[in-house]
């Protein structure tokens, strides 16, 4: 499985500890940065991640920053991207069943280490259900067409 994922200084080392777990789990992992903690603006890291899911790329993306907040809020901006914010395992297996979600987002002043490999693995590890979930991401790509020019 192939996974793109991406930080800005606020979870530059959560994005570290996130690569490190998917490296040993034999993961395909492409790191679109940021690579240092100087300051950056999340949407530049949020784009190229979200585009590479939306081109099937990559099979998942995840996004994380100090909140997961503004870098999923700057992912949903590109048609065909379902990020969500998940802060515990629950959501994470729930928005993978029921949202088709196809990228993950976390906040470093968050969510610890454990537990941000536990929703990690949740995440990669629970199938869309269909069905009648389906139906409602169908009317979620009929709000995107609306909008978009
Ligand atoms: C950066 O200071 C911070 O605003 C960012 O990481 C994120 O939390 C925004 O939503």
């Amino acid at each position: 499985m192939k996974i793109a994922i991406g930080c800005d200084h606020g979870a530059f080392r959560l994005k570290n500890e996130i690569i490190e777990f998917l490296n040993s789990e034999n993961y395909e992992v492409k790191d679109f940065g940021t690579y240092s903690e100087e300051s950056c603006d999340y949407p530049d890291i949020a784009l190229p991640v979200a585009e590479a899911v939306v081109n099937k790329e990559y099979d998942f993306g995840i996004l994380v920053c100090g909140t997961g907040i503004g870098i999923g809020i700057a992912a949903n901006k590109v048609p065909g991207v379902r990020a969500a914010l998940c802060s515990d395992t629950f959501s994470a297996h729930a928005t993978r069943e029921h949202n088709n979600a196809n990228i993950l987002t976390m906040g470093q002043r968050v969510v610890g280490t454990g537990l941000a490999l536990d929703i990690v693995k949740t995440f990669l590890n629970t199938e869309f259900e269909g069905e009648r979930h389906q139906k409602r991401i169908d009317k979620i790509s009929e709000i995107e067409k609306k909008y978009s020019k």
